[in-house]
């Protein structure tokens, strides 16, 4: 099977191609210098000399507080590529993986959303990543939609790689205890998707590393088993000034996956330690 991947050198890109890789698959991996998904005509001759059997699309506009001023910069990647990409997946009847967010919901309440809840994007990006999503019902039969959060990975800025900065700086932070949801390993999340290529199961699924906690938790566990010294303590999102709008609710359910016969990827604290070990920290 050949797999194009785009978005290769981001952070969940660099590990599906290493895990498809693994699993034998050939790989097309041009970085974003080489292959401009933006560019159209790029895409159309991708598809007309390249003989191409699946798609796994990890290149977005993922700058959430920038793109609100850069939005018109945002849906050209998110939305409009999406759209060119997925044309072609339609039309030579490959599937073609997608990689969404929990920034389609408008984050209310406590309950985990289920894939077909209410969208209601809070921020430009998450107008945009659900306008791609579209556009993958619109023009490719065989998509999966994949919604993920709050990515972590060797090969990206991240949560993480942030808190494990600001310990060597500092003393003290406050870190938002309000808003809720999953971290999703990219190493884990490249299995699922390696996984979901070698099945029909078309779809929309929710995939993150099991378990919800908030930004403040996430924090102080981050801060726990790396071994830092440094202090945590809880704020709220209305008190933390940011460009954007983020939901505060931001579970997932998985049920969508279970039905389908997916393996659910293992809890996020034991995600963290594997990927400490990773950073070899
Ligand atoms: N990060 C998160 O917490 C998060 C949460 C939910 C969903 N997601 C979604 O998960 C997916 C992967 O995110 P990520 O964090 O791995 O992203 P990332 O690290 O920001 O990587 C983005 C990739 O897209 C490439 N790219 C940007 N513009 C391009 C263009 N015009 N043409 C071709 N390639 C281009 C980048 O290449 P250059 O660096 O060379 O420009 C980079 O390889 C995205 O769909 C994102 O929306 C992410």
């Amino acid at each position: 099977m050949k797999v194009l991947v785009t978005g290769a050198s981001g952070q969940l890109g660099s590990d599906v191609v290493l895990e498809l890789e693994s699993r034998g698959m050939e790989i097309i991996a041009p970085s974003h210098e080489e292959f401009d998904i933006t560019n159209q005509g790029l895409v159309l001759q991708m598809f007309e000399y390249t003989e191409i059997d699946a798609v796994v699309h990890c290149a977005a506009y993922t700058a959430v507080d920038l793109a609100q001023e850069e939005h018109i910069k945002c849906h050209n990647l998110n939305a409009s590529a999406t759209r060119s990409l997925a044309k072609q997946c339609g039309r030579l009847e490959i599937p073609m993986v997608y990689i969404s967010t929990d920034y389609v919901f408008g984050g209310a309440g406590e309950e985990p959303y289920e894939v077909n809840d209410k969208k209601s994007p809070l921020n430009e990006y998450g107008l945009s990543k659900l306008a791609g999503e579209e556009a993958m019902k619109a023009f490719c039969n065989k998509h999966f939609i994949i919604r993920v959060s709050w990515l972590f990975g060797k090969n990206g800025k991240n949560f993480p790689k942030t808190i494990l900065r600001l310990a060597e700086t500092r003393d003290e932070i406050s870190v938002v205890a309000d808003q809720i949801g999953s971290p999703t390993y990219t190493k884990d999340l490249a299995k699922l998707i390696a996984d979901m290529l070698k099945t029909k199961n078309y779809g929309i699924y929710h995939a993150t590393n099991e378990g919800f906690v908030s930004f403040f938790d996430y924090a102080k566990e981050i801060v726990r088993q790396s071994g830092k010294n440094l202090i945590i303590n809880p704020t709220t999102t209305d008190k933390y000034k940011s460009a954007a709008r983020r939901p505060l609710n931001s579970r997932l359910s998985k049920q969508s996956l279970v039905e389908a016969g997916f393996e659910l990827l293992p809890p996020w604290e034991d995600a963290l330690s594997r990927f400490l070990k990773e950073l070899k920290i």
